[in-house]
């Protein structure tokens, strides 16, 4: 009975040592995205229309980083508070595990280096030719 239980440690010391390796393996690893280049974008007004068109109605970064008025219908965007932050997520309202707060990424809070970063990631995806339908009015 000692031996068995002798071995069962051997085994478990063993599986927690795979584990942590493993753990290690893909903390140190991954993700795996290139470092951010140096990018300089020139401010054009075309360019700023389209940012502000990316952000605030496709992309959707201004719904979950400013404040929101949920007592009207689907709790339009406080005027004035786009990209302060601090809207609350928590299990109730997003299913999330404790609450987290969307972060400040006005320029008081949000470093070019994050943009940067980002346009980097999107940088290594893998080109994917494929054509999507056009939008499609209802009848
Ligand atoms: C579905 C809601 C949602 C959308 C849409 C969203 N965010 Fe966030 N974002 C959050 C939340 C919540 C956090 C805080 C996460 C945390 O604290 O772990 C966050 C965090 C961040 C952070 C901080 C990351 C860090 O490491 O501190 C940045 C920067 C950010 N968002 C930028 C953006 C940008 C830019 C967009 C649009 C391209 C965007 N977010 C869209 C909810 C959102």
């Amino acid at each position: 009975m000692k031996k068995f239980f002798k071995a069962g440690g051997y085994v478990a010391g063993a599986i927690l040592l795979v584990a942590l390796a493993a753990l290690t393996y893909f903390n140190m690893t991954y993700p795996r995205v290139n470092p951010a280049p140096d990018i300089k974008v020139q401010v054009t007004p075309a360019r700023l229309a389209r940012g502000e068109y990316l952000v605030n109605h496709v992309v959707g970064c201004a719904d979950c980083h400013s404040e929101r008025d949920w007592t009207k219908y689907a709790g339009p965007l406080v005027p004035g508070t786009e990209g302060k932050g601090g809207e609350k997520f928590d299990r109730q309202t997003a299913g999330v595990p404790g609450i987290v707060y969307a972060k400040n990424i006005t320029p008081a809070g949000m470093t070019d280096r994050d943009l940067g970063a980002m346009y980097a990631y999107l940088r290594t995806l893998k080109p994917i030719h494929h054509k999507v339908g056009k939008f499609t009015p209802e009848k």
